[in-house]
């Protein structure tokens, strides 16, 4: 078993114990009173959603974005919800039944190397981006599924800038107790996916929140050039 696969075996181990409870104890995350909400629903505005559109969660957990998902594309649209962990999607499962959501659906898979569905109009990633290694693949990935003028955005936490390194490790321990927070802290994956948006997407735009202890990265793919005698052709994209 390589490196790359014992931290998965890890995390999925992690996330299978924490299942149960998650709903209840992502409240408090990464601290009491953190405006998670408000960041979800800043991350769900961003995508620019219509009604009847198609929306990957990526990394969806329990699916705690889904509400806000389903007011957005509505009974017509399709939310397609993506997790490594079965015990997260089971209660993810249940939510759907719960709410009586029929255009819910759920798969089990790696991030990493995941077939996104061609021409979807958005893709979400919540809390989750930061822990994948290969990140900047999964935004590649996306970004090329994504039909013309469709949105990624992905929500994580960061540790500010100029954060002495020993008040950013007792910060995040409580939050990254599934890996190293040194690996994590030293990897700066929010710094990878940052580069990533910019390097796959049309107009990045990238916002620090609550004091630089969480960010908002966004992007849209191009839309394809409308057919004309004179210029390009339909299926040339505007800006790559
Ligand atoms: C902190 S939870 C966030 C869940 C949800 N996005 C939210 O906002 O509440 C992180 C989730 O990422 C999932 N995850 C971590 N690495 C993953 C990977 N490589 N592929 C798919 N899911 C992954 C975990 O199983 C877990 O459900």
């Amino acid at each position: 078993m390589t490196q790359v696969d014992r931290t998965r075996e890890h995390l999925i181990a992690t996330y299978r114990r924490k299942a149960k409870h998650y709903d209840i104890t992502s409240r408090l995350y990464p601290a009491p009173g953190y405006p998670q909400r408000t960041q979800r629903l800043r991350a769900v505005r961003a995508l620019g959603l219509r009604r009847g559109d198609t929306v990957v969660d990526m990394a969806c957990g329990t699916g705690l974005n889904f509400s806000l998902l389903e007011k957005v594309v509505g009974p017509g649209g399709r939310i397609v919800g993506v997790d490594l962990t079965d015990a997260m999607l089971a209660r993810a499962q249940a939510r759907i039944e719960t709410s009586g959501w029929s255009n819910v659906s759920l798969l089990q898979a790696d991030a990493a190397g995941f077939d996104f569905p061609a021409g979807v109009n958005a893709i979400l990633s919540t809390y989750a981006m930061t822990q994948v290694p290969e990140c900047a693949d999964v935004i590649a990935h996306g970004a090329k599924a994504l039909a013309g003028g469709g949105r990624w955005a992905v929500l994580d936490l960061k540790v500010p800038g100029n954060t002495p390194g020993w008040l950013a490790q007792l910060g995040t321990a409580t939050v990254r107790p599934f890996a190293s927070i040194d690996q994590w802290m030293m990897r700066r994956p929010w710094e990878t996916i940052r580069a990533a948006m910019q390097e796959e997407l049309n107009d990045p735009a990238w916002t620090e929140l609550f004091f630089g202890t969480a960010f908002l990265a966004t992007g849209s793919r191009g839309r394809p050039v409308p057919m004309d005698t004179d210029g390009p052709s339909a299926s040339a994209e505007v800006g790559g």
